[in-house]
């Protein structure tokens, strides 16, 4: 079920002479357990790319499988549910609900589809994201770093199959992007879970196991780094 396929993805935002070719035939493969990192110069189209891959964003044309579902083949209340259970999205900009707190954005996806989060593992992640002071704060209330850790514990809580991850470290210090990194590719082994994750910083590409590099909406460089932690292309 874990495995991405995506198939000659174009996305046009605009029209006549605003029209902008974000994704221009994009096509690849990602084999369940894989680490992804997807590197370009702003503007190349990662997040744009990113967002259809998590099922929030339709192509302009081209499909998207995971496992043996085409993903837009789905209504758009069959495309949330599927959303839900499959994906673990962390936006670059984080999208946390403002009138929640940190645990209460991080339960989210978990609560609406009617579980009632175990405290034992919503307190382990906290800890892990070392967010246990702040549990109770709004985002409002928190760093930029902060939030940005509540937004990768949503997308761990319910392990889901495949962890898309935009710029995840891009507002931490150092040491908490070690730190950080290392959470994911835990998660990534333990669970055998699909990742892909947009960097700028060459250190984490080169921990990913693969490295697919954008420009102006296409694929110019697609490499397997050899740290050999996931499966083959
Ligand atoms: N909603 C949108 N409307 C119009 N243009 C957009 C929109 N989103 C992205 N773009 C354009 O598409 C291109 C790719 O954007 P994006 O995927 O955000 O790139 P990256 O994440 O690599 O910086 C850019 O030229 C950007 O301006
Ligand atoms: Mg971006």
């Amino acid at each position: 079920m874990g495995s991405l396929k995506i198939e000659h993805i174009c996305k046009t935002y605009g029209k006549g002479e605003n029209e902008v070719k974000a994704l221009d035939d994009v096509s690849f493969t990602v084999p369940e357990g894989q680490m992804t990192a997807v590197v370009g110069a702003s503007g190349s189209g990662k997040s744009t790319l990113l967002h259809i891959l998590g099922g929030v964003d339709r192509p302009t044309s081209g499909k998207v499988f995971f496992g043996d579902q085409d993903v837009y083949a789905l209504n758009n209340k069959d495309l949330a549910v599927f959303r839900r259970h499959q994906v673990g999205l962390i936006y670059q900009f984080y999208n946390l609900i403002p009138v929640l707190n940190a645990e209460e954005n991080i339960t989210l996806p978990a609560v609406m589809d009617g579980q009632k989060p175990e405290p034992e593992k919503v307190n382990a992640l906290l800890e892990l994201l070392g967010l246990t002071h702040r549990r109770k704060h709004l985002p409002s209330q928190l760093s930029g770093g902060q939030q940005q850790r509540v937004s990768i514990g949503r997308a761990l809580f319910t392990a889901p199959d495949v962890i898309l991850a935009d710029e995840p470290t891009g507002n931490l210090d150092s040491k908490q992007t070690a730190e950080i990194i290392a959470l994911l590719r835990k998660s990534n082994l333990e669970r055998k879970q699909t990742m892909i994750i947009i960097t700028h910083d060459e250190g984490i590409a080169q921990q990913c196991d693969r490295i697919i590099t954008l420009s102006d909406g296409k694929i110019i460089r697609d490499e397997l780094t050899g740290q050999g932690g996931g499966a083959d292309v």
